[in-house]
């Protein structure tokens, strides 16, 4: 597992919509006598917990009767595992359970899962906020050309594909991993694009043309960034250059890197014997 967490990205970006200024409720009262309303988003809450935990990477519930009806639905990013996903909309429902407007719309977009509910219907539709970015700054400078060539064909390629990756083993994920050589030096390349399921695929290509859009606005330039939309998300990550040792003329380097390998390699079957 070559998981790389990065703390300050995975605590949760919280976007109470409705819910901009702080609860006034009393919490306990809230949870004690709930209302149609809570009752009903309690009820699409604890049907997304526990479909989570059937190892689905996405599910939609509705509850109540108009105008009381809540629609909810969780998406888990196509590259975390079942377990992850499964924590990740459990700590976000629980999260949204303590919480208690009447009446509201909730949306929280974790670094592994998306998590939201509504009184108005969302599914099938592509909304372009609430939206989050996070991306790393003029890094370009050290990767002028990889930026303005390897970069945008390999996202094209993924945002190309995922519309038709409806029936991959989690819908409309897409990912590509790429050790990339060039004269400059050599690098990994990870990249993800994702619609969420309710959409069809020619929504999910416009949304991901929001992403493009956004993308070429904010990130050509960025060693990583994480695109995220209501229903499609983008993420990329370009490992630091390895300089190519051998148009330095340092070929000795890799050489004695392999004769150190070769030596630890001899004293652990000696150590073994
Ligand atoms: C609600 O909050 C008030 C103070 O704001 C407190 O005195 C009261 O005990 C709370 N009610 C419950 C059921 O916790
Ligand atoms: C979710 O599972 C729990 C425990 O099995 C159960 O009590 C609860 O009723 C379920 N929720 C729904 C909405 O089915
Ligand atoms: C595609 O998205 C638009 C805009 O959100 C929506 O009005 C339309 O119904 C969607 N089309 C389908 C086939 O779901
Ligand atoms: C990098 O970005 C920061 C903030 O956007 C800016 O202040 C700085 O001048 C930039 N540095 C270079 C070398 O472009
Ligand atoms: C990419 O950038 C490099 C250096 O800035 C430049 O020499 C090259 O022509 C550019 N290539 C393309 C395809 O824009
Ligand atoms: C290193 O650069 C030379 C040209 O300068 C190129 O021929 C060679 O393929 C590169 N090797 C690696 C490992 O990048
Ligand atoms: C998922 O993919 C993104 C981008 O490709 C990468 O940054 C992240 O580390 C990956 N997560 C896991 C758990 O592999
Ligand atoms: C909601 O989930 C059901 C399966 O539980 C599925 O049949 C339906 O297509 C989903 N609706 C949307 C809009 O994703």
């Amino acid at each position: 597992m070559t998981r790389i967490i990065d703390v300050s990205l995975f605590c949760f970006f919280l976007f109470s919509l409705g819910a901009m200024s702080q609860p006034s409720q009393n919490l306990t009262d809230c949870n004690q006598f709930p209302d149609t309303y809570q009752s009903n988003r309690n009820t699409v809450l604890s049907t997304l917990r526990n479909h989570s935990s059937l190892g689905s990477y996405y599910f939609n519930a509705t509850a109540g009767l108009s105008p009381n009806t809540v629609y909810g639905m969780f998406l888990c990013i196509g590259n975390i595992s079942k377990t992850s996903c499964s924590n990740c909309v459990h700590s976000a429902t629980l999260e949204m359970d303590k919480s208690c407007e009447s009446h509201d719309t909730s949306f929280m977009f974790s670094d592994e899962c998306m998590v939201r509910y509504s009184d108005n219907s969302f599914f099938s539709l592509v909304e372009d906020s609430p939206a989050t970015f996070s991306y790393s700054q003029n890094d370009s400078l050290s990767y002028p050309q990889f930026y303005n060539q390897t970069l945008p064909g390999k996202l094209d390629e993924l945002i190309l594909k995922a519309p038709s990756s409806f029936s991959s083993p989690v819908p409309y994920f897409v990912e590509d991993k790429e050790h990339v050589t060039q004269v400059e030096g050599s690098y990994d390349l990870e990249a993800m694009a994702q619609c969420s399921p309710d959409l069809d695929p020619s929504n999910c290509t416009v949304c991901l043309g929001l992403v493009v859009e956004k993308f070429s606005e904010c990130c050509s330039q960025s060693r990583w960034a994480r695109i995220h939309f209501p229903k499609c998300l983008l993420r990329y990550d370009i490992s630091a250059l390895q300089p190519n040792l051998t148009s330095l003329g340092v070929t000795t380097k890799g050489d004695d890197i392999f004769g150190r390998t070769f030596i630890a390699i001899m004293i652990g079957l000696l150590m073994g014997l």
